[in-house]
């Protein structure tokens, strides 16, 4: 369960946790509606909700789920990733996520940018022209200067993003990653593809 997590290193924290994983363990009585949806593969790929279960991502792990195709990125932020993001304002784009407002959830669109603080969500994929940036929640990496403070390196043309997925000024990117629709069926496992506000 803990495959691809380095704790020694604490670099490159990737529990590999791909969807059909993911959907272990979820109770009739608890979710009765998606216990009896099971999509088939081929929904998935198509754009059907998922589930996420990460009841073992310790903080300052990451996990990946794949929707729609595209990594989603689920991070347990630890207290200082917390602190650090207010930290970072003066250093970022679009800090508060107000490009695209309307184009993206209302709970994407605050510092943290999450509807619980502790656990970011995130599409993986940079929004210069689509690589995957790599997870690098190290405090001030020499690659990457000390002021950096946990976050995600795009390899392609060097975007940087923060712990929230914000991307940083002066790089490619030209806007944060992307929050995508989600709601949570408990503390510790979300559905990804719906929230609250979808019919
Ligand atoms: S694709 Fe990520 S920086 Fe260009």
């Amino acid at each position: 369960m803990t495959d691809g997590v380095d704790n020694g290193k604490r670099r490159f924290l990737t529990i590999a946790a791909y969807s059909g994983v993911a959907a272990v363990g979820v109770g009739f009585a608890a979710v009765p509606f998606i216990a009896s949806w099971n999509p088939s593969a081929r929904a998935k790929a198509a754009g059907a909700p998922v589930e996420a279960d990460f009841s073992k991502l310790q903080p300052g792990q990451m996990m990946r789920v794949e929707w729609r195709g595209k990594p989603v990125w689920i991070v347990r932020r630890t207290k200082q990733n917390l602190k650090d993001l207010a930290s970072l304002t003066g250093s970022l784009r679009d800090p508060e996520s107000t490009i695209n407002k309307d184009g993206q959830p209302s709970y994407a669109v605050n510092e943290a940018r999450s509807i619980k603080p502790e656990y970011s969500i995130l599409v993986g994929i940079c929004t210069h022209l689509g690589c995957s940036p790599t997870y690098r929640p190290e405090l001030a990496p020499a690659d990457l200067g000390e002021k950096w403070r946990g976050g995600f390196f795009c390899p392609c043309h060097s975007s940087r993003f923060d712990l929230a997925g914000r991307v940083y000024k002066n790089v490619p990117a030209p806007t944060n990653l992307e929050v995508p629709k989600h709601m949570y069926l408990s503390d510790t496992r979300i559905i990804i593809g719906v929230d609250e506000g979808s019919a």
